[in-house]
Formats: structure tokens, sequence, C-alpha cells
């Protein structure tokens, strides 16, 4: 038996496309179990704690159970649309989540893994309370960038533990906050190393998270504070507290299992007698609460531990990260579903356009493409054309007398569906089916059944029996993938695919086929060009929104959006190119670029012919530097680390044609290089003394 789970969904916000690029795999992956006869759970739910939620439900003056309630709905329509089938979706407020998460709790603490203590806090002295999580902005202790208070979200990205960002101030008023005393309560992570070491060197799934799981493992671990000041969560046992949000959320894995497991079998088969496989599907940006926390919790209380963590790859929109602030989003129920598209098509080409692991490029023109010159060129084709002449010059009823070589056409396509999901390698078991409709093509092309009929009526059934066997197959094969068309269009075959087995398409029986409708409708030009359309506006509203922000608030927040952006525009213009090329490598190893492409890089030594502080910023200077026959203004966020009399005169690699970015009101032409040691910016310098202007490569 397995057990599949996939990250709960923050009942915070809609669907878009970043989510079913975790969830519409997960279900390809569990239908395919199913087909293949295996007994398989599937569970996921809302997850309805932690401060996000609380803030926003404040924001949008309701309780943070009516907001959830809003998202939960929600999500289950969204899923239940795009046929992303659990066997059960809960939510963590739930009673029954509360109480498991409690009894979790308390097995540690018994078991000596948790431990109070005395940390100092940030306090909101105005408004008279702690400040956890998110209700705390400030300084990120490592990098220096503005930070949230459990993440460095716009600089390092890392986990920061209650009262470690410096520089704290109150989200909710502004003021500035003080840091106070008070008892919370910690896991001991740090005790967990030896058995995670262990643990990962036999815990399967993809490479993307088992690579960042190992390092991560061999680097200091620390223990975790694990309550926070909030109303809102599963109250920790004796005390004024909730549990930390990623305490009791993976929890809700153990919690839906116990409800999709009543009337079935006994749910501590899976998660106390280590009687079933227990998969996680995630997104690659949870890998440590996945493969570092949860399991150690898990141990900490004596429950089964995961066998393999599935992590699927970050999507980008239109070449750009993908970011809800900047418009680079794909709404699944105000894009997608409203489109009126086929859901089957985002299906398949979620599933069909890269490996799992690696980023998804989401672009409506490429989608177009792939729909009608893939999808509907080959399977819809096939399908149809095989279906309509059995229809039409046999009555539909077609005697069996299949073509061996095509049955072991369909025996190949089953062996390499089997491998690839043992690889959780989805595009490839979608390939299988797209080339098992190839090799139907190509036969029913070969053996011109509407010459033949008119030739040899008993060649002719053979022929089409053959083409039917292998539409049947087509039919069992993809569904997984498709399974709104492949349901209905099963009937035209004489058979309910839900019903099906992989050894139905090895088994050969007579047809019966009724009149077929075509299985997919193309995607009009005119719908992409919609599509893309109210992308761009979105993108446009955003910009000027961020425009204006800065015009009102002239916030240094700002320098840090603007410099992320920049970075993310060149390297989508980059990755653009790559497009125009045709070069489908980008997606095979994103981290790879070619010669040409660096070739594009204007990298030269630059010397500092002047240098001062910008006015009203902590960290950025001002400088001057000579590339060889020109001086350009380089705005550069090293203040807090080095004096602007030690620059003059220094030679320092620039990149020259960088796209100007303002900082601060501050045009900047050029981006100087420098070391990253752990936020701090170290710069280099040529070997020997070399000309302004002297080419990198
Ligand atoms: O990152 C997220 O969206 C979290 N809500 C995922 C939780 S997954 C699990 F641990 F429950
Ligand atoms: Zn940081």
């Amino acid at each position: 038996m397995k057990l599949i789970t996939c990250g709960l969904p923050y009942a915070n916000g809609k669907a878009h496309i970043g989510h079913l690029r975790t969830y519409v795999p997960a279900d390809v992956y569990v239908r395919y179990l199913r087909m293949f006869g295996e007994e398989v759970i599937f569970v996921c739910g809302s997850d309805c704690h932690g401060t996000p939620i609380v803030i926003n439900a404040e924001k949008e003056g309701l309780k943070p159970k009516e907001l959830v309630d809003i998202y939960h709905e929600h999500f289950q329509e969204v899923f239940r649309k795009i046929d992303v089938n659990f066997d059960y979706f809960g939510r963590t407020d739930a009673e029954y989540h509360h109480e498991r998460t409690q009894e979790i709790v308390k097995r540690l603490l018994e078991n000596g893994y948790i431990y109070p203590k005395e940390i100092e806090l940030a306090y909101c002295p105005n408004c008279d309370r702690f400040l956890p999580d998110r209700y705390v902005e400030g300084v990120c202790p490592y990098c220096g960038e503005i930070a949230r208070g459990d993440e460095c979200d716009q600089g390092c990205g890392r986990h920061l533990e209650p009262g470690e960002i410096l520089e704290p101030r109150c989200k909710i008023c502004g003021a500035k906050a003080i840091y106070r005393k008070q008892k919370h309560y910690f896991f001991r992570l740090t005790e967990f190393k030896d058995f995670l070491l262990e643990f990962l060197g036999k815990l399967g799934g993809t490479e993307n998270a088992l690579n960042y799981a190992k390092q991560w493992v061999t680097m200091e671990l620390k223990d975790w504070c694990i309550t926070r000041n909030l109303e809102w969560g599963v109250k920790f046992p004796g005390e004024d507290l909730v549990v930390y949000v990623w305490v009791d959320a993976p929890i809700g894995y153990i919690s839906f299992t116990e409800k999709a497991c009543e009337g079935r079998i006994d749910w501590r088969d899976i998660w106390l007698r280590n009687k079933a496989e227990i998969v996680h599907f995630i997104g690659l940006d949870i890998v440590y609460h996945h493969c570092i926390f949860w399991p150690a919790m898990l141990k900490g209380s004596d429950y089964s531990l995961p066998n393999a963590v599935v992590a699927s790859g970050m999507v980008k929109v239109e070449g750009k990260t993908f970011s809800k602030s900047r418009g680079y989003v794909v709404w699944v129920e105000d894009d997608y579903l409203a489109s009126g598209l086929n859901t089957d098509f985002l299906r398949y080409y979620l599933v069909n356009y890269t490996s799992h692991q690696k980023d998804l490029n989401f672009s409506w023109e490429v989608f177009g493409d792939k729909i009608n010159n893939e999808l509907i060129a080959n399977l819809g084709n096939f399908l149809y054309r095989v279906t309509h002449f059995a229809w039409k010059n046999f009555d539909g009823e077609i005697q069996a007398k299949v073509d061996r070589n095509a049955m072991n056409a369909i025996q190949a396509a089953i062996k390499k569906i089997k491998e690839a999901l043992e690889n959780w390698e989805f595009k490839v078991a979608s390939d299988a089916f797209m080339e098992l409709s190839s090799f139907g093509n190509n036969y029913f092309q070969n053996a011109k059944p509407w010459d033949l009929i008119k030739s040899d009526r008993n060649e002719c059934e053979k022929a089409v029996a053959t083409c039917l066997q292998i539409a049947k197959a087509l039919v069992i094969l993809s569904y997984p993938v498709l399974p709104k068309t492949m349901k209905k269009f099963s009937g035209f075959l004489g058979f309910d695919v839900e019903k099906a087995t992989t050894d139905d398409a090895l088994k050969i029986e007579s047809f019966k086929i009724k009149k077929p409708e075509i299985p997919f409708t193309k995607v009009l030009p005119e719908k992409i060009a919609e599509l893309e359309d109210t992308m761009h506006k979105r993108i446009a509203m955003a910009e000027k929104k961020e425009e204006k922000e800065f015009e009102e608030t002239g916030k240094e927040t700002r320098e840090v959006k603007e410099v992320v952006g920049e970075i993310e525009n060149v390297k989508g213009e980059v990755e653009d190119v790559k497009e125009k090329e045709g070069e489908i490598v980008m997606e095979e190893n994103p981290s790879e670029i070619s010669f040409d492409e660096f070739k594009k890089l204007d990298l030269r030594i630059g010397k500092v012919v002047k240098a001062e502080k910008i006015e009203k910023s902590k960290k950025l200077l001002r400088l001057e530097i000579d590339i060889g026959g020109e001086v350009r203004q380089v705005v550069a966020g090293i203040a807090e680390y080095y004096k602007p009399e030690d620059l003059i005169g220094r030679l320092l690699p620039i990149l020259v044609n960088m796209k100007p970015a303002k900082l601060m009101g501050v045009e900047s032409r050029g981006m100087i290089l420098a070391a990253d040691v752990n936020g701090e910016p170290v710069l280099l310098y040529p070997d020997k003394e070399v000309k302004p202007g002297t080419k990198i490569r």
C-alpha cells in the first residue's frame, strides 16, 4: 500500500499555476499507480494556521476561520474541476487535527525532545503585544536585507528564528519594537543529526530534494523554537501559546490519513506500523521542512518515516520568475478555468512540458502550440480517425485480429511508463503514450485502410482492429493525465477507463464502437491572444502600482525590489533569447548557459574615480567608474562594508551592459561584482595592474 500526500496549500489566497505544478503530477502518479493495481491513499488539505492568515484576515476585517473557509472552499473547487482527486482534503483548524498535533507534541515532550527556554522576542510597546513571525519586519542578521520575522524573503532566503531579526519594527503600527524576554519551547533538532544522515541516505525521491537536504544536514543544525504568541493555531499543552505552523502543518498528513482511512483500513498501519510506503509531493521551496524537520519530529514521536520526497521544480511565467506582486502569475480559476479550455490541456502541459524536477516556464504561446500541434495533432487525430473509420465502415463491429508488432509497442509503452514512475519522471511517462500514438498514426497511414476497404475487407478489418487495440491502450495509458477526455472517449470504444488496469490494454477482444466525437477541440489563436493580453495587462498594472508606491513612499525596500527585478529581467531575457533560438536546453539544464550567452555579458575592469554615500541610504554608495574612455555612474550596495575614500583608484570587475536601474532615485548604469560571503560583499581585484576597460573573459 502507498500513501501519497501533497504539500498543504495555505488557505490564504487563490490557487495558481505554481500550486498545480505539484498537485497535478501527484494526481497523475496516483492514477497510474492505481492503474497498475496498487492500493493508494491520496491526501491533502488546507494549511490554516500561521501569521500570514491571521494578518490577512485582520486586513479583510474577517476572523481567521472566516478567511480560511473561503479559501478552503476555493481549493476544493479548483481541485474538483481540474480532476485532482484526493481521497481526503482536510483542514488543519479541524478538531481532529488539533488532537493529533497535541498528541504528537506530548509524545515529543515525554521523549525529552522539547525543552523550555527563555528568549528575547520582538515586542511592540505601542500595540502591547509580542510580534511573532510576519508581525515583525527588520533586517536580516545574515545578509542585511529587509526581512520578515521568520524568513529573509527578499534576501538570502534563510529561515529566521524568533529573536534573530535586527532593528525590528511592528508590522501593524510601524513602531520600533523592543526585545523582551519570554519562555518558549524548542525542539531538539540538533539531537537528530546522526539519525538524519542515515535517514537521508535511504530516503527516496527526487535528486533536487535529496541533494539540498544532505547539504543542510551536514551544516550546523539548530534547535527550533516551536511555539508562538498567537491565539489562532493549535494550543501548546499547558501554556498560553500555539505551536509554530510548521509543526502542525505536516501532521495534517497523519490526521488526514486517519480521515481517509475511516471505514477502510487502520491508519495506524500506515503511520505507526510501517505497513505502507509514504511519499510526499512538495514544492522545491519546502524541502527543508520535509527532509529535515518533519522526519526528526516523526522519529522523536515514534511515528513511521516517509519513504520518498518528490519535489517539483519552480514555475516561471513568460520567462520571468513567478511573482504575484509583479503580475507574473497565472490564476487557475480567473485565468484558466474562466477561459473554458479543456482542463486536461493544462494537465498535459504541466506534466509533459519538462522533467518534474526542472523549472517550468509557462507561456501561453507554448501552451497553445503543445496542445494543438502535439496533443491534438498526434493523439487526438489518431483516436478520432481510427474510431470514426471503424464506425463508418464496419458499423462499429470489429473482430479481434491484432498485429503482434502493435502488441509489442503497447507492452513497451507500459514498461516505459512503469520505469518512468519509479524515477518520478512524469514527462517520460506521458511521452510514452505519445510515442505509442505516433506508432499508431504511422501504422494507420502505412496500412491505408481507406484503400484496403475497397480491395480486401478482411485485411482492412485486421488493420483497423490493430489500430483500435492501440487506441484502447492509448485511452488507458493517457487517462491518468487526461482523465476527463479519456473517460468520455472510452465510452465510444465500448469500455469504462475508470475501471481499467494496464492489463486491459493488452487484452485482445472484439470491439463494438459507438459513433465517436472528436476528443479535443483546438485552442484558437484568438483565445491565446486573449489570455496573453490579460497577463500583459496584469503585469503592466503591477508595474504601475509599484511605481506609484515608490513615488508616494520612496521606501528603501524599493531598492531591493528593483535590484531583484533587474536580475530577474536579465535572466528572463537570456532565456527569451534561447527560446527564440529554439534551444530546449534551457528546460533541460537551466543552470547552464552557452558561450554565446556568456559573450553577451560585457564584463570589464573599471577604475573607481569617485565614490560617495547616497543620502538617506545606509547601504548604497554612488561610484563613478572609468570603464575605458567612459566614466559610468554605478550604485552599489556596499556602504556598510567599504568607506568611499578607500575605494578611489581601485580596480574592480564591472558588468557594463547591465540594464540601467534607479536606486533611491540615483541612476545606476552597470554592476560591480563581489564575492558574497554570507551576505557580506567582498570586492575582487585583478592580479596585476591593468588598464581600465580591459575585457574580462
Ligand atoms: O509552503 C506552504 O505552502 C505550506 N502551506 C506547506 C505546508 S506542507 C506541510 F508540511 F503540511
Ligand atoms: Zn538574509
